[in-house]
């Protein structure tokens, strides 16, 4: 049995799901939070589909054992690889996965090319290569693992001139063949948004689907009669695999 006060688990492979958690904090402010980072094992990009199915398992029996009643994987690469796996293995549990947004920038894109900034992992996955031949008939559709980001972003930078060569090199050539619509499609990612926008020509737009994410958590929740009926603010846990320090950090730049 679940009761509306339980609370929701949101994980990711670090510090990257503060952004989708930032924005299910905010449009549901009374539900208590869990969050995970599994920052031990950053990042989940280069590791396998066995090797991340398996650290979702454990992180899903943890948030079991604090009665969560649905759990975000705040993490694209996640639910790549994980997120059919754990719907089979937890039948009771809702899940709620994300993926790049592809979808929203075929729709906004006048060039008609548009630029996804995603992982590895997500990149050669079954799911993103069905997601791009599902909505992006017609689009060209450009993509890169930004190499070495993700440890970068776990490591306190975002920003100088490191995270500026490194996303140079990412945006150039999308540049060149005129995508003018770019996917965060790592939540890591928007941790170096302003640095992003600062490559990019005026009128381009970046996309990062966290308020998408945060209106279909309300959704299943929802429709499983578990919206918390709380009239007061929730209360957030935050935990973490590796280093306290970085999670704290993550903490204060993403929700201050
Ligand atoms: N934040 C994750 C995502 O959305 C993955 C980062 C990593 O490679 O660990 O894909």
């Amino acid at each position: 049995m679940t009761s509306t006060r339980q609370p929701i688990g949101i994980m990711d492979s670090g510090i990257g799901g503060l952004t989708v958690a930032n924005a299910v904090f905010r449009l549901l402010p009374n539900e208590d939070y869990i969050y995970f980072a599994d920052s031990i094992h950053i990042p989940y990009g280069d590791k396998t589909q066995e090797q991340i199915r398996q650290y979702c398992f454990e992180i899903t029996e943890f948030f079991i054992q604090q009665n969560c009643k649905a759990v975000v994987l705040a993490c694209n690469t996640a639910t790549a690889a994980a997120l059919e796996f754990l719907r089979e293995t937890f039948p009771n549990m809702p899940f709620i996965g994300m993926e790049p947004a592809v979808k929203p920038a075929v729709s906004h894109t006048r060039s008609k090319t548009i630029g996804v900034l995603a992982t590895a992992g997500t990149i050669s996955s079954e799911r993103y290569q069905s997601l791009t031949q599902r909505y992006a008939k017609g689009i060209t559709v450009l993509q890169n693992p930004c190499t070495g980001l993700v440890p970068l972003i776990e490591a306190g930078k975002t920003k100088g001139a490191e995270v500026e060569a490194l996303l140079q090199e990412v945006l150039t050539p999308m540049l060149k063949k005129k995508a003018d619509t770019f996917v965060l499609g790592c939540t890591h990612y928007p941790f170096v948004r302003s640095v992003i926008e600062s490559l990019l020509p005026e009128g381009a737009t970046v996309i990062d689907p966290a308020p998408a994410i945060a209106k279909q958590v309300k959704k299943v929740l929802a429709e499983g009669g578990q919206l918390s009926k709380s009239t007061e603010k929730g209360n957030k846990e935050f935990f973490t695999s590796g280093d306290e320090k970085v999670l704290a950090w993550g903490v204060e730049v993403i929700l201050g």
